[in-house]
């Protein structure tokens, strides 16, 4: 694997342990700008842990990661998010008694955008996740799939440059797995934000991303395009459940 510091987003080495147990081992990749990338593997292989590592909200035993040629690893969750690192989480977390508008205004006013200018990027953020016609309704009282899509929502709203989705389609019909991957393709078209996105619907990562890492017990086992990915002894062993014929 090339090692560079520079590109846009390096994970070089990391490891991390919960009271001896490895939630993560000397995992690295890089990921340029513009990439859409699939973090897969199954429960407990230590995807949430790389995000709570890369926005800030735990800290590596080992390893560092450089985003734009920096070190970030060891600033707070909000020193990174205005580095322009945004992340949803796995159990969706709107501010439950505010408006869906009022809930993607947070991002724009904590960047000190003014009222008005607040107002219009949350709405055109809210037209981008088609939730614009929800946005005087309480967060609280959304749909599931809409309470993921206002996830995103939030999340972008921070006007990103790198955007982590937890599973934002776990719990989701059919159609409205669809419906997010034709957003978030539209998300990744219009705004070029680098999207890393773990997901146990293959179809999505296979719809949405260019390349995909799959972590087992805490190791990447593999690094592939998706077309290759299922090629791989270790993935069909571990994760898909069967031998290669
Ligand atoms: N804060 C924590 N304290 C203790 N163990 C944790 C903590 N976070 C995650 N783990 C453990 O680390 C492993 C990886 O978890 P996680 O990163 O959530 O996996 P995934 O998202 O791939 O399902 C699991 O065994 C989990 O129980
Ligand atoms: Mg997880």
């Amino acid at each position: 694997m090339i090692t560079n510091p520079s590109s846009f987003l390096f994970v070089e080495n990391i490891s991390k342990n919960f009271k001896g147990l490895a939630a993560l081992t000397d995992v690295s990749f890089q990921a340029e700008k513009g990439e859409v990338i699939g973090i897969i593997g199954p429960n407990g292989a230590g995807k949430t842990t790389l995000f709570q590592i890369i926005s800030g909200f735990t800290k590596p035993d080992q390893g560092e990661i450089y985003f734009e040629g920096n070190v970030i690893n060891g600033k707070k969750p909000h020193e990174i998010s205005l580095l322009g690192i945004a992340r949803t989480f796995q159990i969706v977390k709107p501010l439950r008694t505010l408006s869906v508008l009022q809930n993607v205004m947070v991002g724009p006013l904590a960047h000190s955008f003014s009222f008005s200018q607040a107002e219009d990027q949350a709405l055109s953020i809210l037209k981008l996740l088609e939730l614009k016609d929800k946005k005087d309704v309480l967060a609280e009282n959304l749909t599931l799939p809409e309470k993921k899509r206002l996830e995103v929502a939030r999340a972008l709203a921070t006007s990103p440059k790198l955007l982590l989705l937890d599973e934002v389609m776990a719990g989701l019909r059919p159609t409205e797995v669809d419906r997010m991957i034709s957003i978030l393709q539209q998300i990744n078209e219009e705004t070029e934000v680098t999207i890393l996105m773990i997901e146990h619907a293959m179809r999505a990562v296979m719809a949405c991303c260019s390349r995909l890492i799959v972590l087992h017990h805490g190791e990447k086992i593999a690094e592939d395009t998706p077309k290759n990915i299922t090629k791989h002894p270790a993935v069909i062993r571990s994760y898909l459940g069967q031998e290669p014929c």
